[in-house]
């Protein structure tokens, strides 16, 4: 049997600012994709990287005063170390300056001009360097200044008249149609995937693909006074990293992707002209593009000019980092648009984790400490009550499993947190405490049974927490080597006798600072 495969990118940063909040909740979720998959037995490939040409990362290494190569060789960092600091198993991290990555975007325009899709015009119209976008009058707003805006984003556009290449969209606007009839959940979620199906079908223009205006780009093949389009350029790099221009290796290995991962202002480009410029140059489509919503702070759109972007690293120094994986991955269904306060954070860190899940451990740990010397008890004939809790935990990994498949990551923790509270509700029924007395072997099968039920949780909860899980799963005195999802079987059930190690607490609460000094 050949090992099944799954590919997942995250969009590639810009490297003009600094890292906030929005880039990591996107590489945090890949992240979580891509250690479910791997521990459910899958040849994944998580990538990551940086978008380091186009007017927008020139203007800024321009505004720093160094010149644009060490402008990105040094933002780049920031973004790598960022995904380290994050526990990121990204197995690849791209940098669009990078020479794999010139040959790759050359070959896919090359293929594009043979398939006779690219042309040469004049582009005159309205470009906003924000959102490195062309809009049309349409998609403008007039503020009362007499400038303009993009609707959309609320970026500030500039007028451009300059020779241009053209890629015919306006030619594949059938097609994608069909395509995305074929492929109905080539966009998640459903309501994204109406807003791009009634843009495509209020008809495409032809998209300009080069710029001669700048130089920090990728030369176009043939015409060096244009550089390639940055999102062509961009959007190139999920085959350019795995081995693009050629087709065999990596490429037949992982390509299409199972997953790009983005932010819904950016869904357009993705769903729109990358497959669209794939289709063109005789390549397939991607499977899937799920667009996530946006955070706000404390109900405060975030940005720059209010002073309220959120440093990640800051946010995992102050609440930790398993704990920031889960806020982010739980408080909203993904896709939708989520509000982060500090409130919020600490409910779910007191509540799910110190309260639900944390306490269920220690509860259940320290009883087996004290009364089972030490070691898993051996268990006794099972009711139907245990029989029940231990299904409910075999039962979560499918579940888990089919929500993730269309990116549901909360209702996965959902799925997980129902056996906790199960786990939980049955502590309560079945007393242990006051078994010990009365009927020390039943107490010895309801600590077994709590016991194999946190095996099953903390294995579970490896993609979201993967340190927490696995000091838990240490506890547990669980090996290295049987801590994947083909382990959740009951071959790997807790050994009776088993010595367990002294319990400790695996999810502090948070207490304010301030309270914690009055
Ligand atoms: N370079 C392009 C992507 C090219 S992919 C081929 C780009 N870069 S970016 O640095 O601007 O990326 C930002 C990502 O962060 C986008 O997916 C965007 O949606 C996301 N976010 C930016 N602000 C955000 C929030 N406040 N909340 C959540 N995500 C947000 O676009």
């Amino acid at each position: 049997m050949t090992t099944p495969r799954y590919y997942v990118t995250t969009p590639i940063y810009y490297v003009n600012a600094q890292p906030h909040i929005g880039h990591a909740y996107t590489t945090l979720a890949c992240d979580m994709l891509a250690r479910f998959k791997r521990l459910d037995g899958f040849d994944v490939k998580f990538l990551t990287g940086t978008d380091e040409h186009g007017q927008k990362v020139a203007t800024s290494a321009r505004a720093a005063g160094i010149d644009p190569q060490r402008f990105t060789d040094r933002v780049s960092r920031n973004f790598r170390d960022l995904a380290e600091f994050m526990a990121c198993s990204n197995d690849d991290f791209i940098r669009t300056t990078e020479a794999r990555h010139k040959t790759s975007v050359q070959a896919l325009w090359a293929r594009l001009v043979d398939a006779g899709d690219i042309y040469l015009g004049a582009y005159a119209g309205w470009y906003a360097t924000r959102d490195e976008a062309f809009y049309t009058e349409s998609e403008l707003e007039k503020r009362p200044d007499g400038t303009y805006v993009a609707k959309a984003s609320g970026a500030e556009v500039e007028w451009v008249e300059e020779p241009s290449y053209f890629f015919r969209l306006s030619a594949w606007q059938d097609r994608l149609l069909a395509f995305y009839e074929a492929n109905p959940d080539f966009i998640l979620p459903k309501t994204r995937r109406n807003e791009v199906v009634s843009f495509v079908q209020g008809g495409l223009q032809d998209l300009s693909v080069s710029r001669t205006a700048l130089d920090w780009g990728i030369s176009v093949p043939g015409d060096d006074a244009h550089v390639v389009y940055v999102w062509l350029d961009a959007l190139t790099n999920y085959i350019t990293a795995v081995g693009f221009p050629d087709t065999d290796g990596d490429y037949a290995r992982y390509w299409p992707a199972d997953v790009h991962m983005v932010g819904k202002d950016i869904l357009r480009f993705h769903a729109v002209y990358w497959p669209a410029f794939l289709m063109a140059a005789g390549l397939r489509p991607p499977r899937r593009v799920f667009a996530h919503g946006w955070w706000t702070n404390e109900s405060q759109k975030i940005s720059k000019s209010l002073g309220n972007t959120i440093d990640p690293i800051k946010l995992i120094e102050t609440y930790g980092l398993d704990q920031v994986r889960y806020f982010l991955l739980r408080e909203v269904p993904f896709g939708n648009d989520g509000d982060f306060s500090h409130a919020a954070m600490v409910h779910r860190i007191n509540g799910d984790l110190a309260n639900d899940f944390g306490n269920l451990a220690q509860r259940v740990l320290s009883m087996i400490h004290k009364n089972c010397d030490k070691m898993v008890p051996s268990p006794g004939a099972m009711t139907e009550d245990d029989r029940a809790l231990l299904d409910a935990a075999a039962g979560a990994k499918a579940r888990m499993g089919a929500a993730i498949d269309v990116q549901a990551f909360h209702e996965a923790l959902e799925h997980l947190w129902n056996v906790v509270r199960a786990a939980n509700a049955y502590v309560d029924r079945q007393a242990p405490w006051a078994l010990r007395k009365t009927d020390p072997d039943r107490m010895r099968t309801v600590l077994y049974v709590l016991a194999e039920t946190l095996r099953h949780l903390a294995i579970l909860a490896q993609p979201v927490m993967p340190d927490s899980a696995g000091r838990m799963l240490d506890l547990l005195a669980v090996a290295e080597d049987s801590r994947d999802f083909a382990c959740l079987d009951a071959g790997h059930a807790l050994c009776a006798g088993l010595p367990l190690p002294k319990p400790e607490g695996v999810f502090p609460r948070y207490v304010d600072p301030e309270a914690e000094d009055a």
